[in-house]
């Protein structure tokens, strides 16, 4: 498993450049940013009332829960990005192909299955955030799999490795 530093460092050298942010925006994110980027992936910048602030508590909660084989989609890397004339910073991960839950009229045997892999990630001791409606589930046909999404109001297991990085150092990263 990876250090927490090595986690929120922020790799490209390059940003990516959202070139039209209004259009190309993702789904009815309203705290975060999402854009689809190149390869299949997407950038989440928190981003908010023309703020951006980088919490390492969602991004560090995503990565435990990737290692701990919870279907979420596989983070990479914090990158860069330029968007709305901004230097600011994301979490480049894994594209979800498919769409919310919500977008799908909330069907009772998909939100169960979210909520299923909710109550896996509870039994490893992470604090559950607001997942019980489908906006924050997403599915994949193909794959016939679901996936959680957006982790700001998750907290990772009191004993985790990660969880000590959080105590210790604040729990935000400037860009
Ligand atoms: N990995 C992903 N793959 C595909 N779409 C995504 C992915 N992550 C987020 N999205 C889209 O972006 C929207 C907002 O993402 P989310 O992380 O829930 O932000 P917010 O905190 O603003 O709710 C989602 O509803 C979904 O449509
Ligand atoms: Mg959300």
């Amino acid at each position: 498993m990876r250090s927490p530093e090595s986690l929120l460092e922020i790799q490209a050298r390059k940003p990516i450049v959202i070139k039209d942010p209004e259009f190309s925006r993702l789904g009815k994110s309203s705290t975060n940013a999402c854009f689809e980027v190149p390869r299949d992936r997407v950038v989440r910048i928190p981003y908010s009332r023309g703020k951006q602030s980088v919490s390492a508590n969602s991004v560090l909660v995503q990565w435990a829960l990737w290692y701990g084989t919870i279907a979420v989609p596989k983070p990479y890397r914090m990158v860069p990005v330029l968007c709305w004339d901004e230097n600011l910073t994301g979490l480049e991960m894994r594209k979800i192909m498919g769409a919310t839950l919500d977008d799908m009229g909330d069907p009772e045997d998909l939100l169960t299955r979210g909520r299923a892999e909710m109550e896996r990630a509870r039994q490893m001791g992470f604090v559950v955030g607001d997942g019980n409606y489908g906006h924050n589930i997403m599915y994949n046909p193909p794959l016939d799999k679901v996936f959680l999404i957006d982790f700001d109001s998750w907290e990772l297991p009191k004993d985790h490795p990660y969880a000590k990085f959080l105590a210790t150092s604040s729990a935000s990263t400037s860009p």
